[in-house]
């Protein structure tokens, strides 16, 4: 393991004015966005797709430090033959690549689950590593419901599992991205949110120290710590911010270079307002550089302005390239709610 080469990677990651494109999504999670815009999920289409967002020079120069991009993505050709990762280094930009084999229903607890793909990982960290990654994703999936969920056994498990690929892919020079998603699916509070992200993120630390994980040569991919989307009390976007940062200072240790979050669920300009409103009013308080790596934040604009046409390319970068300009002011506390009309 090379620590330093490790740490630059990690602090690349939340560069001043640059965060995370997360287009790793499955076969079957693309299929599901490619059906919202009326779009036939092909090898050719996903391609199509995925070359125009890579291709958005002025994002991915200037806003994007890295792309996380799934097994058959991190294999293909652009349209005139150049593999897509060429195009993502060509724009100083580093591809990661998702590992994980996604979350499976979790035996003896009921509504749950955990995280697989363990198994086999270490080849395939070494043959991702050939192919130009140089981070990598494992995502766990924490539930809260109004019973006993989450469970500690959940926690534990898949707090065990993220320390597990954690260090496989140090050993292969790959800086992990350990993403502990608690889900904003349900009715909870946001208090009940602060408690879950807490517990979770101080079981997760135990585990990589544990396991003899270096902090220093990782990246933490959290939720915010927000109210359920079904809860009729919601939080202003101050209280995320908050409460967020105090989540943090309270659980991730200050060894960790870089903080970027998912957005899970929220409208694109939440998930830009509340990375804002922290890294406006909380730099001071900070040790970590707090930036983003979102999936449907980013994306969901871009998607719908291309429509699956080949005509709408320009209109899908242009959309491509306001969002990750506005979550990039974001990353220096320097946005504001007029700059989205500009
Ligand atoms: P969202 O930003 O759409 O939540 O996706 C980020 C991600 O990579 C989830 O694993």
């Amino acid at each position: 393991m090379n620590l330093d080469q490790l740490n630059d990677v990690a602090i690349a990651m939340a560069a001043p004015g640059k965060g995370i494109l997360a287009a790793d999504e499955s076969t079957g999670t693309i299929k599901k966005r490619f059906d919202s815009i009326g779009v036939e999920s092909t090898e050719e289409t996903r391609r199509d797709y995925r070359e125009m967002l890579f291709r958005t020079e002025e994002a991915m120069t200037n806003h994007i430090s890295g792309v996380i991009l799934y097994d058959e993505t991190i294999r293909q050709k652009a349209a005139d033959g150049a593999p897509l990762v060429k195009l993502i280094e060509a724009a100083g930009s580093i591809p990661g690549i998702k590992v994980d084999k996604g979350a499976m229903p979790l035996a003896g607890a009921e509504g749950e689950s955990v995280t697989e793909g363990l198994d086999g990982l270490r080849e395939r960290l070494a043959e991702y590593y050939d192919l130009g990654a140089r981070f990598a994703k494992w995502r766990a999936v924490i539930d809260i419901d109004a019973g006993d969920i989450p469970s500690g056994y959940c926690i534990s498990v898949n707090a065990h599992a993220l320390a597990r690929y954690a260090a496989l892919c140090q050993e292969a020079n790959i800086v992990p991205i350990v993403e502990p998603e608690v889900l904003m699916d349900g009715a909870h509070d946001i208090d009940r949110c602060y408690d879950v992200t807490e517990f979770t993120l101080k079981s997760l630390f135990d585990e990589l120290y544990a396991q003899d994980v270096p902090l220093e040569g990782v990246v933490l991919k959290p939720n915010m710590v927000i109210a359920g989307k079904k809860c009729p009390a919601q939080a202003s976007v101050e209280e995320v911010a908050e409460m967020t940062v105090r989540c943090f200072r309270a659980a991730v240790p200050a060894a960790v270079p870089s903080i970027v979050f998912l957005s899970g669920g929220q409208s694109d300009e939440e998930a830009t307002a509340h990375l804002n409103a922290m890294n406006e009013g909380y730099a001071d308080q900070m040790p970590w550089a707090l930036s983003f790596s979102y999936g449907r934040a980013l994306q969901a604009a871009p998607l719908k302005a291309w429509g699956g046409k080949a005509a709408n390319v320009p209109a899908g970068q242009k959309a491509f390239a306001h969002r990750a300009r506005m979550n990039g002011l974001a990353q220096l506390g320097q946005w504001s709610k007029e700059m989205e009309a500009a």
